[in-house]
């Protein structure tokens, strides 16, 4: 199976990130064929700062080395660096309904605010959706506030396929036939589909309640402290099943350590600013492994380069694969894979 997923280098990766999609991704390189990208052309609906996308990019990048990324087990790249999906983006754009792209959350959100939504963040789910069919991905791994975009791209390969070639693509059982674009499926970790925030919603760079991957101490320690509890005093018993802190702690325990600190909590004589400090130590021994890692990649910014260029042209001979079926198609340009 053909894996691929990207995140958007638009600020530090957090725990969301982390147990959301990059650990299921790289958990899939063993046995797949897997295809692991920077969406720089997607944080461009938000960053104006040249130099900080630049950073924020090799931030990534260094973040799935780090995680355990093998570049030479899986395809690394960044997205612009492929710009065939800006040409697929356009010939779905011209298959997909405004009805499609209305349903969008994020279109949906920016317009119950009021807000302009800019034809980058209209335009946003058929980027994404170029980006999974450009290479014929059959998985992406995503945390569940993606899976609606992974959905539109399904109805999009559906589009396509019957406007441009008049047939599903597919034969009765199922079966890809080769022809078209070929439909992906999202995948989503039950277990880590929704990682909460400090205020307990879903953790996210645009709410500002992340706990960083990497970077110093102090800022997590802040992070974790910040966490929202009741305010039951310390002597009272507590439930774990209801705190953010356990919710976390989780992520990073075995079964028995858990129980171990869920006891503790039903005892009472236990703060939750004792519970925090567990959470910290436990995360702190978990990410210290790739924290070294990632000072190191992030010390050297040409070796990054390297490794996203020679990742961008494996991306690109795929890319351009799927480009010269769809070029046949849609009875645009007759180039082929490599002119
Ligand atoms: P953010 O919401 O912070 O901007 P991104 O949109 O860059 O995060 O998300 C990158 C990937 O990480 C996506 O696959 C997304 O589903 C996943 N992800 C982000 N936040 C969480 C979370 N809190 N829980 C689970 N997965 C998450
Ligand atoms: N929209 C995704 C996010 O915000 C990032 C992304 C862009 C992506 N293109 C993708 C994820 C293709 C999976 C597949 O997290």
């Amino acid at each position: 199976m053909r894996t691929l997923s990207g995140i958007k280098p638009t600020g530090q990766p957090h725990w969301g990130n982390y147990f959301g999609m990059i650990q299921p991704a790289i958990d899939m390189i063993d046995g797949n064929d897997a295809y692991y990208f920077i969406a720089d052309y997607h944080a461009l609906t938000t960053v104006r700062d040249a130099e900080g996308l630049r950073r924020d990019t090799y931030e990534i990048a260094a973040a799935y080395l780090a995680c355990g990324l093998d570049p030479d087990r899986a395809v690394v790249w960044r997205q612009s660096d492929v710009p065939e999906v800006c040409e697929l983006t356009w010939l779905l754009s011209c298959v997909t309904g405004f009805g499609l792209i209305e349903r969008a959350h994020a279109f949906k959100d920016a317009r119950a605010k009021g807000k302009d939504a800019g034809f980058g963040l209209v335009s946003y789910p058929v980027l994404m959706a170029a980006d999974i069919l450009i290479f014929d991905a059959d998985g992406v791994p995503v945390g569940k506030d993606q899976i609606q975009h992974v959905e539109m791209a399904r109805d999009m390969v559906g589009y396509f396929n019957q406007q441009f070639l008049s047939t599903t693509g597919y034969d009765e059982s199922g079966e890809w036939l080769g022809v078209g674009l070929k439909r992906p499926a999202a995948l989503v970790r039950n277990t880590t589909a929704v990682v909460p925030g400090t205020d307990g919603q879903k953790m996210s760079k645009s709410y500002g309640n992340t706990i960083p991957i990497f970077g110093s101490k102090k800022a997590r320690k802040k992070a974790v402290m910040a966490i929202v509890t009741d305010s039951a005093p310390l002597e009272a018993p507590k439930d774990p099943e209801s705190c953010h802190v356990y919710a976390l702690y989780k992520l990073f325990s075995t079964p028995d350590e858990q129980s171990v600190l869920a006891e503790k909590y039903r005892a009472g004589g236990f703060g939750y600013g004792h519970a925090k400090l567990e959470l910290l130590a436990k995360a702190t021994e978990f990410f210290e492994p790739m924290q070294a890692a990632f000072d190191q990649h992030m010390a050297n910014p040409a070796a990054l380069e390297e490794i996203l260029q020679a990742g961008a042209v494996k991306a690109r001979k795929a890319a351009r694969e799927t480009m010269s079926r769809v070029y046949e198609a849609t009875g645009v340009s007759p180039r082929k894979v490599g002119l």
